[in-house]
């Protein structure tokens, strides 16, 4: 595995793989890699003859007060542990290499990034949308895999490739939980024990909702038992838990016949946590 930091030694290892015609799968990351993430590089590895993954905490998707500088960082155990799945090239750039000095264009995709965590992270989306529009550009990969825990941050990024026409495929890759359900996330860490215990009531709480739901129950009647339910078990906050077009995430009040999903994030501790299932 390659590791650059440097703008202008990706370009030149980029010519090099494009001249032999083999296609490049990118998975961003934050990096504080987890079986997840490797969940995203193993499909990374089936889409394309080689797979790049960059690791940037990127500032432009953390609010004022947000945990930026608590971000867990982890380089050297990435690192390994890319390099044990063979991944070709690991993109770990310096915050210069991404924003340099001046830098001054904003990316906004109007539509997904309303609402849901849109509204209770104002700007976050428009700061994913700007990174990964700069990775795009300065990878140029064929494939581009990321994970459906960030449920909207999906959609976002779908319809930021549609409006800029990049020229990439996004695969997108089922969330992995632990045993008790909880989605697996580089947050989680922030968790105490019995936090850790008491955050399993979210995933039970939205598949107790999909039941429900499907099982033709009063959606709002069935969204606000779910938001009880976590808080019930310790939760501090629940921003919002809704039912959703899966295409274009707006709010839906029943079921009919577009595929729905639920969407959910709140609060336990001081660790903020999403999640999402498919009805
Ligand atoms: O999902 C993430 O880890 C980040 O939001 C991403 C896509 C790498 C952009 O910084």
């Amino acid at each position: 595995m390659q590791t650059i930091n440097r703008l202008a030694s990706l370009r030149d290892n980029l010519v090099k793989l494009r001249q032999s015609g083999a296609t490049l799968a990118l998975v961003p990351t934050m990096g504080a890699l987890h079986a997840g993430h490797m969940e995203l590089v193993k499909r990374a590895k089936e889409c394309a003859d080689k797979v790049a993954v960059s690791i940037f905490v990127n500032p432009a998707q953390f609010g004022v007060g947000e945990d930026l500088d608590a971000y867990p960082r982890s380089l050297e155990k990435d690192s390994a542990m890319l390099r044990a799945a063979n991944v070709d090239i690991l993109w770990a750039p310096p915050p210069s290499e991404i924003y340099p000095a001046n830098f001054g264009t904003r990316v906004q995709v109007i539509g997904p990034s309303e609402g849901h965590c849109g509204a209770a992270r104002p700007g976050h989306f428009d700061g994913v949308a700007l990174v990964v529009a700069k990775l795009f550009n300065q990878i140029k990969p064929t494939h581009a895999i990321f994970g459906e825990k960030d449920f909207q941050q999906l959609a976002v990024i779908r319809q930021l490739v549609r409006d800029l026409d990049f020229d990439v495929k996004i695969v997108a890759v089922p969330i992995m939980r632990d045993p008790d359900g909880l989605a697996l996330s580089s947050r989680n860490a922030y968790l105490s024990p019995a936090d850790r215990r008491a955050a399993a009531a979210l995933p039970a709480a939205l598949d107790k909702a999909v039941k429900s739901i499907r099982s033709g129950d009063d959606a709002a009647a069935t969204l606000a038992a779910a938001e009880a339910q976590i808080m019930a078990a310790g939760f501090t906050r629940v921003d919002y838990v809704s039912l959703v077009d899966a295409e274009n995430l707006q709010i839906l009040t029943a079921l009919d016949d577009r595929p729905a999903r639920i969407l959910a994030a709140a609060k336990i501790g001081k660790t903020r946590l999403i999640d999402n299932l498919a009805v």
